[in-house]
C-alpha cells in the first residue's frame, strides 16, 4: 500500500508575479511560455491566418464546445441554452468552435437532454445562431469576422439517450477495461459495418442542417472516446473500419467524400484527442475520509501490448505517442479540412490530462501531481502538432483554464511563438466569457469571475443536474439545484 501524501497543487491565486510562476514551473520541472502583457500589439488581436465560408476570424480567441446536460428531451432548445450562446457571442472570441456538441441522430446522445440536429429542430438551431451573432453584434459592432462551427457527433460507449442513469453504449470495439465501467456486456454492442455506413449518411444529413441554419463549418468530433475518437483506436476491429491506420480513419474519409457529394460548401473542422492514456481511477488505499484517492492506472498488465486507444504507448499506455496523431492531421490536410481543435483522452476515463483540475468531479479522482504538469503536456503536443501540420491547417490549443491568472500570460507567448494558431476557452467561458479578450483589450482581470477548477461543471450533469459555473455564475449559484449539488459532493467525497 502506497503512503504517499495527498498532492496540494499550488495555488495559482496567490502566486503574484510572471517570475512567481516561471519558479512555479521550474520547481515543477516544466516548461511553460509566459509573457508580459505589455505595450506591445496582443497576438492574440491578429487576425486568423484561416478562412473559413469566406471570413476571416479577426482575432486567436476562440470558445471550445461546451454542452450543458440542458436541452429539451427531444433534442431542443430552453432557457439555459439560450443564454449560454448569448455569452458565448458576448466572448468577444471570432471563432465559436463547435458550441456544443450535437447529436446526429436521438440514439447517440450522451444524456437525454443533449441537442439533436435533425430536421425537426432547425428552427431552434438557427434561433441560437441568431441569438450568438446578435450577442456578438450588440457588443462588438459586427459579426462578418465572426465563424461558427458546430460539433458533430454520436456518443458511442457514453450513449445515455434515454435515462441519465442508464447506459445505451455502442462501441467500435470491446475494451477490456472500459467495457467494465460502461456497461458493454455484449457484442451486439459493436456496431456492425453496415451501421457504421448508416451512420456516415447520418453526419452527412447533419452537416447539410448544419449549413441550411447558417453555421460556417462542422467540427467532426474525434476526441474525448466518443465514438468517431474510438474508431481511431480501433486496432482490433475486424473489417474495414478496424486494423490498419487506413481503416481506422475510413469514417472520417466517408463522412467527408459525403458531404462534398451532397453539395454542402460547408467548411470542416475536427477535435481530436492528440493523445491518450490507459484508463484511471481513484486510489483506494488512499481514499481518505470524505475525499476521493488520488488517481492511479487501472491494472493494465493483462492488455499489454495496449492495442485499445489512440495516442497512446502500446507498451507502456501511460505514456503518450503522437506518431499516428501526426498521420491523422496530414490526412486532415490532404483532406481539406481547415480547424484542428486540438483536445486529449476523455473525460470519463482520463480527466486530469483532458480538463486539469484543483478538484476533481465526482466520478474522477484527486490530482496525483499539480495539475500544471497536465496543463503542460498538452501545450507540448500541441506545439509538436502544430509544427509539422499541413501548411493552412488552423490549430487550437485547449486545456488553459486551470492556468487562471496566468491563463492570459501563457496563451499570448504561445500564440507568439506560433505553437498555436488561436487559444480556446472551456471552462473558462462559463464563469468569465471575457477573460481573454479583456486581457487583449488591456482591461483588468475580474479575479472573481475566473475559474477555480471546482469541477461543479461536470460533477452536475454526472449526477443528473444541467451543467453550469454553480459557484461563480450567479446564474446558477441561485438556482435550489446547487443545494443539491453540494450535498452530493458530500456524500461522494468529491
Ligand atoms: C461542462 C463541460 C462541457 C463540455 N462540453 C464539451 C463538448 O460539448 N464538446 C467538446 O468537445 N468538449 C467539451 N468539453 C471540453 C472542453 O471543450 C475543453 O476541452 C475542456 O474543458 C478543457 O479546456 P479548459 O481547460 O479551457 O476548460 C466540455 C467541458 C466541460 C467542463
Amino acid at each position: 500500500m502506497s503512503t504517499h501524501a495527498f498532492v496540494s497543487p499550488i495555488r495559482l491565486g496567490a502566486v503574484k508575479s510572471l517570475e512567481d510562476f516561471h519558479a512555479v514551473c521550474a520547481s515543477l520541472g516544466i516548461e511553460l511560455p509566459a509573457e508580459a502583457l505589455d505595450a506591445r500589439p496582443s497576438p492574440l488581436a491578429e487576425p486568423a491566418a484561416v478562412v473559413i465560408n469566406g471570413k476571416r476570424p479577426s482575432n486567436r480567441i476562440v470558445i471550445h464546445p461546451m454542452e450543458g446536460w440542458d436541452g429539451t428531451t427531444t433534442g431542443g432548445v430552453t432557457d439555459e441554452m439560450r443564454r449560454r450562446w448569448r455569452r458565448f457571442g458576448e466572448s468577444g472570441a471570432k471563432m465559436i468552435c463547435g458550441t456544443e456538441a450535437m447529436a446526429v441522430r436521438p440514439d447517440g446522445r450522451a444524456n437525454p437532454n443533449q441537442l439533436i440536429i435533425t430536421d425537426e429542430n432547425k428552427a431552434d438551431l438557427a434561433e441560437l445562431v441568431g441569438i450568438l451573432k446578435s450577442a456578438h453584434m450588440e457588443h462588438y459592432g459586427s459579426s462578418d469576422d465572426l465563424v461558427i462551427g458546430f460539433q458533430l457527433t454520436h456518443s458511442g460507449r457514453f450513449c445515455r439517450p434515454h435515462d441519465k442513469a442508464r447506459w445505451e453504449s455502442r462501441v467500435a470495439f470491446r475494451h477490456p477495461i472500459l467495457d467494465r465501467k460502461f456497461n458493454v456486456t455484449s457484442d451486439a454492442q459493436v456496431l456492425s459495418d453496415a451501421e457504421v455506413e448508416e451512420l456516415v449518411t447520418d453526419y452527412v444529413r447533419a452537416a447539410r442542417i448544419a449549413w441550411e441554419v447558417g453555421a460556417d463549418f462542422v467540427d467532426l468530433k474525434h476526441c474525448h472516446g466518443y465514438l468517431l475518437h474510438e474508431f481511431l483506436g480501433a486496432h482490433t476491429r475486424p473489417g474495414k473500419y478496424g486494423g490498419s491506420f487506413e481503416n481506422r480513419t475510413r469514417v472520417l474519409r466517408e463522412i467527408v467524400a459525403g458531404i462534398r457529394a451532397d453539395g454542402n460548401p460547408i467548411d470542416l473542422g475536427v477535435r481530436l484527442s492528440l493523445f491518450d492514456m490507459v484508463p484511471h481511477r481513484p486510489d483506494p488505499d488512499r481514499a481518505q475520509p470524505g475525499k476521493l484517492g488520488p488517481g492511479i492506472p487501472e491494472d493494465f498488465s493483462a492488455c499489454l501490448p495496449y492495442r485499445y486507444g489512440f495516442g497512446v504507448n502500446q507498451s507502456n499506455p501511460t505514456e503518450i505517442a503522437l506518431t499516428e496523431t501526426h498521420a491523422f492531421v496530414t490526412l486532415c490536410g490532404e483532406l481539406g479540412i481547415k480547424v484542428l481543435n486540438t483536445t486529449a483522452g476523455s473525460p470519463y476515463y482520463t480527466p486530469h490530462i483532458q480538463r486539469p483540475a484543483a478538484f476533481p468531479p465526482s466520478d474522477g479522482y484527486q490530482p496525483s501531481y499539480d495539475p500544471l504538469v497536465d496543463v503542460a503536456r498538452q501545450i507540448h503536443a500541441v506545439r509538436e502538432v502544430k509544427a509539422r501540420a499541413p501548411q493552412g491547417l488552423y490549430v487550437i490549443g485547449s486545456g488553459y483554464t486551470y492556468l487562471q491568472e496566468f491563463l492570459p500570460v501563457v496563451a499570448t507567448a504561445v500564440v507568439r511563438q506560433g505553437w498555436a494558431d488561436a487559444i480556446g476557452l472551456g471552462r473558462a467561458v462559463l464563469s468569465y466569457p471575457t477573460q481573454l479578450t479583456d486581457a487583449m483589450t488591456g482591461k483588468p482581470a475580474e479575479k472573481k469571475f475566473i475559474c477555480r477548477t471546482f469541477s461543479d461543471c461536470t460533477t452536475a450533469p454526472r449526477n443528473g443536474l444541467i451543467s453550469g459555473c454553480y459557484p461563480l455564475d450567479k446564474f446558477y449559484t441561485q438556482r435550489p439545484e446547487f443545494a443539491q449539488l453540494k450535498e452530493i459532493k458530500k456524500k461522494l467525497g468529491a
